[in-house]
């Protein structure tokens, strides 16, 4: 049985912290699963670690969906919570809810994810109407980064905090279940912490949110390279994979590998009547 929205509202009021990661296909979602995390995220992340895109804007419902499936065949217990890409519900709460239902319909998911607080309340509302659960997602909101003009932190001014609080309300007000905080100051997303009833799970919003989530290759130090402020890197994958595949050269090209052990025998009587046959099919 998967776990559920309510299974999460449930641990907000327990006062259980809620761990999310992001997963994109099906290996690694198993895994995940096996550890025990109850909320997979199919970020639009994608675009960025696995796709190799510049940012999430360039990610498509397509992408996604094919990306959601996988991770649904790897998963029986965990909710599979799918990001809607950009421009699948800001152009018209109809279209929202199309593209979002394609997600459960076609995806298997059992959630969606939009970005934006007020102005995405009405997308909210009618997905939510429609029987869809919705997660939120406010603070930094990544498809938005060109219009932000870059990663940054938000709500460091009054104004900005008071913003960001009357987005929390709009999204909790519209139906979400959770609602991600992304790069906020930590008291900030301490105080809407407390003012919702749904859980606020944190990436660069500190300690004091209802649950975390981070991206996968940031905390598993995938790309060696880039590791953000928010991130903790609890593995660096990067430089085991690269040690392997430079073993596995350097045995190919030593003619080390395959060894016995990794070949298939060929009986000694099967061999030798195979090579007496060569010549007379030579001869033809
Ligand atoms: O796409 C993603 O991975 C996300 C997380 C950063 C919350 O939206």
């Amino acid at each position: 049985m998967r776990v559920t929205t309510l299974n999460i509202l449930e641990m907000k009021q327990r006062g259980e912290k809620i761990p999310m990661v992001t997963a994109y296909d099906f290996p690694t979602a198993k895994l995940l699963e096996m550890a025990g995390i109850p909320i997979i995220l199919v970020g639009d992340s994608l675009g960025q670690v696995v796709l190799g895109y510049e940012s999430t804007v360039r990610v498509t419902m397509e992408e996604m969906l094919h990306h959601t499936k996988a991770v649904v065949r790897g998963t029986t217990n965990s909710l599979i919570v799918a990001d809607m890409p950009f421009l699948t519900y800001q152009t018209g709460t109809e279209e929202a809810v199309k593209n979002a239902g394609r997600f459960l319909q076609e995806g298997m998911a059992q959630a969606v994810k939009l970005e934006g607080g007020l102005k995405t309340a009405p997308a909210i509302k009618s997905i939510v109407a429609a029987g869809i659960p919705v997660m939120g997602h406010i603070g930094f909101t990544p498809q938005s980064v060109y219009q932000l003009g870059g990663y940054r932190v938000l709500g460091k001014t009054l104004e900005s905090a008071n913003e960001i609080l009357s987005d929390a309300l709009a999204v909790e007000e519209a139906g979400a279940f959770a609602i991600v905080l992304e790069l906020v100051p930590d008291l900030l997303a301490k105080f809407i912490s407390s003012k919702l009833s749904i859980p606020t799970i944190g990436i660069g919003a500190g300690l004091h949110c209802d649950g975390q989530v981070q991206v996968l290759h940031d905390m598993l130090g995938l790309i060696e390279d880039f590791t953000p402020k928010h991130a903790k890197q609890y593995a660096l994958i990067a430089v085991s994979i690269r040690q392997a595949v430079e073993s596995y050269i350097t045995e190919v090209q030593r003619q080390e590998f395959p060894t016995e052990k990794e070949s298939f025998p060929l009986t000694p009587h099967i061999f030798s009547q195979l090579t007496r046959q060569d010549k007379p099919l030579e001869e033809e």
